[in-house]
């Protein structure tokens, strides 16, 4: 409605929906997100460095997400033939195929529907001064609930391996009633719920170890 601004997108949003091209075909975004979950992460442009070498890993990296049971789906303000022909030189660069669908966002309607802007970088814009998007990642889980959302300036790549972690954590703390502490990667220990009291924490954690009353670690068992 003219005046009113869409509500900002924060963790516990479902996902908006919206259909656009990709490299593999058309899409809607909530017809691909299905019962998976889904990985939305936007890139400044095609043909720049820092943005090869994130496709490539995130392609290298595509199997282990697929174990998750996480779809991968990419995009930036760029054409699906800029897509298309910067793909073959990812592959030659990083010797990673990019597999997984990038969204070709020219017009941004999904750039600024899901705010990949900045305000801050005036190098990171196309010829006409028109902002890129910068490097915008949203875990978004099966019920279409975002999850994560993270930030990174176009001079920084961003840790894939932690991109997997979040994911890790998310479906670890889903499952067990946990949570994650500092640098956690599976199959360290974890933190009871706080929600999670008496009976039920000795209950669900027989290997509960207190070291304060609202710090319990516990291990879990591998899966
Ligand atoms: C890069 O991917 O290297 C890049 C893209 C836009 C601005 C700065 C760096």
């Amino acid at each position: 409605m003219a005046g009113e601004r869409a509500a900002p997108l924060r963790l516990g949003s479902i996902a908006p929906s919206f259909k656009a091209d990709t490299t593999n075909g058309p899409i809607d975004f909530h017809e691909f997100i299905g019962d998976s979950w889904v990985v939305l992460f936007s890139h400044p442009e095609d043909y720049t460095p820092v943005c090869t070498t994130e496709l490539g890993e995130m392609a290298r990296l595509d199997p282990e997400f697929k174990k998750r049971g996480v779809k991968l789906i990419g995009l930036s303000a760029n054409t699906l033939g800029s897509h298309e022909g910067w793909i073959n030189d990812i592959t030659e660069v990083t010797g990673s195929r990019v597999s997984f669908p990038i969204i070709a966002d020219k017009e941004r309607k999904v750039a600024y529907l899901y705010d990949m802007i900045d305000y801050q970088d005036t190098t990171n814009v196309d010829s006409k001064g028109i902002a890129f998007t910068i490097r915008s990642v949203f875990v978004i889980d099966p019920k279409k609930t975002i999850r994560t959302i993270l930030s990174y300036p176009a001079s920084t790549g961003r840790n894939s391996a932690e991109i997997l972690r979040i994911v890790d954590s998310l479906q670890t703390g889903d499952k067990n009633k946990i949570t994650t502490p500092v640098n956690w990667v599976p199959g360290d220990d974890v933190i009871v719920h706080p929600a999670v009291q008496g009976e039920e924490a000795t209950r669900l954690f027989p290997n509960l170890r207190a070291v304060k009353p609202y710090l319990r670690f516990t291990s879990l068992p591998s899966a």
